[in-house]
């Protein structure tokens, strides 16, 4: 069976979720490329051994664009947290590798753009980590959309909701960091927008509110030491589609 070398950048809990979809998927799915764990990239070099001593990466490195430029390396997936997604990809695809990238796609508009248009002019494989889109369930509700099943759609609502921030002593991570793309619209709004867009289509009008619910929390588990937070625990908008469909979004 072919192979495809896979590059890894960030181990987190995405990082884990992804490498161990590459081992098992070969032997679970019908697909024509078996990936190959050659190198993990990590902020440093001892999380970076570990991580690919217990993912079973082949090598490992603490300076991404190294993973980047290594030959075996023929596809750049990552799972770093959003500020980085932009600089990685936009190398990956420089040098004509496919890149599958977590979302958000990006912080901005407009780094979002610069992806899409170096993607679309470098003709590069590219896919976003919305993973819910690929749920049987949710293609399935988007044939019964499309077929005309339920007739045309003027309501939408999508709620988005987590509760792995609710306690107040949940200490302070990057996905807290505005610095590193973080709160709750980026986090997991991004996951409901994406399947708002899929369901009814493209989105051309919002207005909404956001909130901190803990304006401070612990810096580590356990630690007295607070830090102060500055992104949003919850976004709720009215949104209106281009096809005239109206709702409501929420992320919390
Ligand atoms: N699709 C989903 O359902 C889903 C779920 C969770 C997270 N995510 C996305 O995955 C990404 C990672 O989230 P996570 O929950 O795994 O976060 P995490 O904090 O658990 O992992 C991020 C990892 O990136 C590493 N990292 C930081 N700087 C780096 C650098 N310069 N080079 C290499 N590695 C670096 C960190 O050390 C850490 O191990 C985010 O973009 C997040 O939005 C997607």
């Amino acid at each position: 069976m072919k192979t495809i070398g896979i590059g890894l950048v960030g181990s987190g809990f995405m990082g884990r979720c992804h490498a161990n979809a590459y081992s098992s998927v070969a032997g679970l799915f019908d697909v024509p490329l078996k990936p190959k764990l050659k190198m993990l990239a990590e902020a440093n070099p001892e999380l970076a051994k570990e991580a690919a001593r217990s993912l079973q990466f082949e090598r490992f490195t603490a300076d991404w664009p190294e993973l980047v430029n290594d030959p075996e390396v023929e596809l750049v997936d990552i799972t770093a947290p959003n500020h980085l997604h932009q600089p990685i990809a936009l190398a990956a695809i420089a040098k004509g590798k496919p890149v599958y990238c977590e979302k958000p796609l990006a912080c901005t508009l407009e780094e979002a753009k610069t992806m899409r248009d170096a993607s679309e002019s470098a003709g590069v494989a590219t896919l976003v980590g919305y993973n819910y889109l690929q749920n049987p369930m949710i293609q399935t509700a988007r044939e019964i959309v499309q077929s005309g099943e339920i007739g045309e759609l003027f309501s939408f609502r999508g709620v988005h909701a987590e509760d792995f921030m609710a306690d107040a002593q949940a200490p302070y991570t990057n996905r807290l960091d505005a610095e590193q793309g973080g709160g709750a619209l980026y986090d997991i709004g991004s996951h409901i927008i994406s399947l708002a867009r899929f369901l009814v289509g493209p989105l051309c009008e919002v207005m909404g509110m956001q909130s901190t619910v803990f304006t401070e929390r612990p810096e580590a588990t356990n630690s007295k030491q607070m830090k102060t937070v500055k992104v949003d625990d919850q976004t709720h908008f009215l949104a209106r589609f281009e096809n005239g469909c109206s709702g409501t979004l929420e992320a919390s």
